[in-house]
């Protein structure tokens, strides 16, 4: 049946426009004024934004991290960010044993007949050779045109710089952006090892042992190998001020270089680490200062910073304790592995539910950033450089019907029992949220309805992503 929502404000990336969406099948047909269609099911979005369904670019679901893995798994990842009007992921291949094919081919089970949004998936290049190098030119017949290198974690997924050069090198002959983790892999080797000595072990140190100095240089470097390699590259999860600084000097010396940050980089600080239940807070790259903040802010707000993402890796807070999570008893072990040394507490947060609506009330309410910017950051530029732009990321004639209808006065008690990760925390607990999804459709189906979840296991698609743009 054809859908028809009506009297609403169309919310792009471009501009604002009181226009009807008639959705045929899995696709929008038309996008304009006074629409009307006998036969079609209408949803009255009087008074709501209308919005695209977002897109979270970084996301690990299933990530096996010391001892356990994120607690997120395709279904609920799927659910908790359709919740939050995101009905687009990406997630990580790790490079483990045999070709970067083989790696594909075991992950993408994962999220087949599992999947409750649709997905895609980059390819994390950690194990450098002549023969990975070669078979990069796999990656884009399987519709995998992004990968991921660390400078960080040494012994496990740190490359050299060397091999990063020659990584973004053959990437970008084959139409492949790098995307890169920019910490100072020695620096932090060095500072744990002392830190620990000296028995310091609170989650703080977590921080204190990844200085803030090592991701300006290490981003520098990052753009600096990528205008050696003639290849764009994408500067992930963005904390620092000073990493905002090496963006805009990238780009305005014509490097092909773009970045993110995510939503725990804009509203906590390292002074949260240092709370009595601090490991919630506990990711890496960990979280920053004030004046960090400020940077950030400034790169959203000036255009900077192209994407705002998440970095969604969820653990419990307490894994012995089991939450009813839809009609099962779930435990996961979790961030209490780590009690007593911030070295063994699984890292990373649950955000991709979060993001939309903590960012719409602290960005677009709060005037910093405008609704059209916040279609830009939240979908239309996720779009565009990850190759999935314009059936992702907008609201055209053709594109998929994966639409958020936001509902801009509706005040929400935010929390744990409100998003619907699976997991026992959430960062923004009791935060009073202005704006929340209503409805979300996802190519056309309804899965979310007046706020309740409605979709299924096994609806999303994988998305063989095009070669992406630089924006
Ligand atoms: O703490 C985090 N973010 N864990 C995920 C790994 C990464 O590098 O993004
Ligand atoms: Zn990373
Ligand atoms: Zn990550």
């Amino acid at each position: 049946m054809r859908k028809l929502i009506k009297n609403g404000t169309i919310v792009s990336a471009e501009n604002s426009l009181k226009a009807d969406i008639l959705i045929e099948g899995e696709t929008i047909a038309r996008v304009e004024p006074g629409l009307s269609c006998p036969d079609a099911e209408v949803i009255d979005a009087a008074g709501m934004v209308v919005l695209p369904g977002g897109i979270d670019p970084h996301v690990h679901i299933n990530l096996p991290m010391m001892g356990t893995r994120s607690s997120d798994d395709y279904y609920t990842a799927g659910k908790a960010a359709a919740i939050g009007g995101t009905t687009c992921l990406i997630d990580f291949v790790a490079q483990d044993e045999g070709s970067l094919s083989e790696n594909i081919s075991r992950k993408l089970p994962e999220a087949r007949g599992t999947a409750s949004v649709d997905y895609g998936l980059h390819m994390n290049i950690t194990r450098f050779s002549s023969q990975v190098l070669e078979e990069l030119a796999d990656l884009p017949g399987q519709g995998i045109t992004s990968i991921k290198v660390f400078t960080a974690y040494n012994n496990r997924l740190r490359l050299g710089d060397g091999e990063i050069f020659q990584t973004m090198r053959a990437a970008a002959r084959l139409g492949l952006l790098t995307l890169v983790h920019a910490e100072n892999g020695d620096v932090i080797e060095v500072l744990t090892a002392e830190a620990l000595e000296q028995g310091r072990t609170s989650p703080v140190w977590h921080a204190r042992t990844r200085p803030a100095w090592g991701e300006v240089e290490a981003s520098l470097r990052a753009v600096a190998l990528a205008a050696q390699a003639e290849a764009p590259v994408y500067l992930v999860h963005m904390n620092v001020a000073g990493e905002v600084d090496q963006l805009a000097y990238g780009r305005a010396h014509g490097v092909r270089v773009m970045g993110e940050t995510c939503p725990q980089y804009l509203f906590f600080t390292e002074q949260d680490l240092e709370r009595p239940d601090g490991t919630k807070w506990l990711c890496s790259p960990p979280l920053r200062s004030p004046a960090d903040q400020q940077g950030l802010w400034q790169g959203l707000e000036n255009g900077t910073i192209q994407v705002l993402a998440t970095d969604h890796c969820p653990f419990f807070y307490d894994g012995t304790k089991a939450i009813a999570y839809e009609d099962e008893l779930v435990a996961l072990p979790g961030k209490e592995l780590g009690r007593g040394c911030f070295t063994r507490v699984p890292n990373g947060v649950p955000g991709v539910g979060d993001r939309l609506p903590v960012f719409w009330t602290h960005a677009v309410r709060s005037g910093r950033i405008t609704p059209n910017q916040f279609a830009a950051l939240t979908a239309a530029n996720p779009a565009r450089i990850f190759g999935l732009y314009p059936k992702k990321g907008c609201l055209k004639p053709g594109s998929d019907a994966d639409i958020a209808i936001w509902d801009p006065e509706m005040r929400v008690n935010y929390g744990v029992g409100t998003a619907k990760h699976r997991t026992d925390y959430n960062l923004y607990e009791g935060w009073q949220l202005t704006g929340f999804p209503r409805q979300v459709f996802l190519r056309g189906e309804w899965i979310v309805r007046d706020g309740e979840w409605r979709g299924r296991a096994g609806m999303g698609q994988f998305l063989r992503r095009q070669r992406g743009e630089v924006i």
